[in-house]
């Protein structure tokens, strides 16, 4: 019986294979698996069978008979998929071919960085473009008379409000609403009315990192960035402190990366936030101390895939854009 069996399956399989037609599918299946077809004779055979092949009859009847269903199941699927339309289907004809997308470098570079500081503990936070002359400058211990504050530096908007030029801003959003401790990293755009060069352009991207608590300091700030570089650039990466002057921080530093055919660029500025900063949101300096640091992603971006001209992230072009 097992035999026969299998020989069902085989012939059925052929016969479908040649089926061009539903309605010969139809008398096919009726032929085989029909309530007096092929395999129910066979199934009725089954009380001839000696009883200790029983089990592997009744085995491979329920296999042939599933395997079956599946294949006329399958044939019946692929008749029905043909309609009118699809009939007169001209599959000569060439096709259309979408270009997968990707994601873009400056994108890319923003998620790995954000991930390496995510795992040191620092939680993603966001900021707005459009900013108060108070977040941007005042909050950020910028005085009045700071040469930055001048309308030149900075896109001023009709309604006084303006485009912010540095995300430094999201530390006094975060700060205003919540207390230490917080340890927090801010990418996003930023605006300057710089002439565009091979460096410059009036838009550009920073990630923005503040940790505030009890204790913290410029030793803890070193050891965040370093590992940070050495992972985002690779072991063995080498940083330099250099001193620097920004109002919101004190002492502040602007830190170099080691590159082994460029020599030493800089990547980013940090310092200890200013004491004036922490009291303008109402937190004890007395009590509190935090680090903070911002760097270019663009920078940052034409440093590790070695990108000569800050134009190309810009362009859309995707002889460039197709490389990442
Ligand atoms: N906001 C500065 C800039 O745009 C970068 C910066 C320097 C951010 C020092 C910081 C910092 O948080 O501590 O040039």
């Amino acid at each position: 019986m097992i035999e026969d069996l299998k020989k069902l399956e085989v012939e059925t399989q052929n016969d479908l294979e040649s089926v061009t037609d539903k309605k010969t599918l139809e008398a096919l299946k009726i032929k085989i698996l029909g309530r007096k077809g092929l395999f129910a004779s066979l199934a009725g055979r089954m009380g001839e069978v000696p009883a200790p092949d029983k089990p592997a009859a009744g085995q491979e009847l329920n296999r042939v008979k599933r395997i079956l269903e599946e294949s006329f199941k399958e044939k019946e699927a692929s008749f029905s998929a043909v309609s009118p339309e699809t009939k007169s289907l001209d599959a000569t004809m060439p096709g259309t071919f979408a270009l997968p997308g990707g994601i873009h470098p400056l994108t890319q570079v923003t998620l790995d960085v954000t991930r390496i500081f995510e795992r040191l503990g620092f939680a993603v936070v966001d900021g707005p473009e459009v900013e108060t002359e108070y977040t941007n400058f005042e909050a950020l211990n910028i005085p009045l008379d700071h040469p930055s504050r001048d309308s030149f530096d900075t896109f001023y908007l009709d309604n006084g409000k303006l485009l912010r030029s540095q995300t430094s801003t999201v530390q006094i959003r975060v700060m205003e609403k919540r207390k230490p401790p917080l340890k927090i990293i801010a990418p996003g755009k930023v605006y300057r009315p710089d002439a565009t060069d091979a460096t410059h352009s009036f838009m550009f991207h920073q990630i923005e990192g503040l940790m505030v608590d009890e204790g913290a300091r410029f030793s803890d700030l070193k050891g965040i960035l370093l590992a940070f570089a050495n992972e985002f650039f690779g072991a063995g990466t080498k940083l330099r402190f250099r001193p620097h002057f920004f109002p919101f921080t004190e002492p502040s530093a602007e830190i170099d990366l080691w590159s082994p055919t460029r020599g030493w660029l800089e990547i980013l500025g940090a310092g200890m936030v200013h004491p004036n900063v922490l009291r303008g949101v109402k937190i004890d300096p007395e009590k509190f101390t935090g680090f903070a640091f911002g760097m270019g992603v663009e920078r940052v971006a034409m440093l590790k895939y070695g990108v000569e001209d800050i134009r190309m992230f810009f362009e859309n072009d995707i002889r460039f854009l197709k490389q990442f």
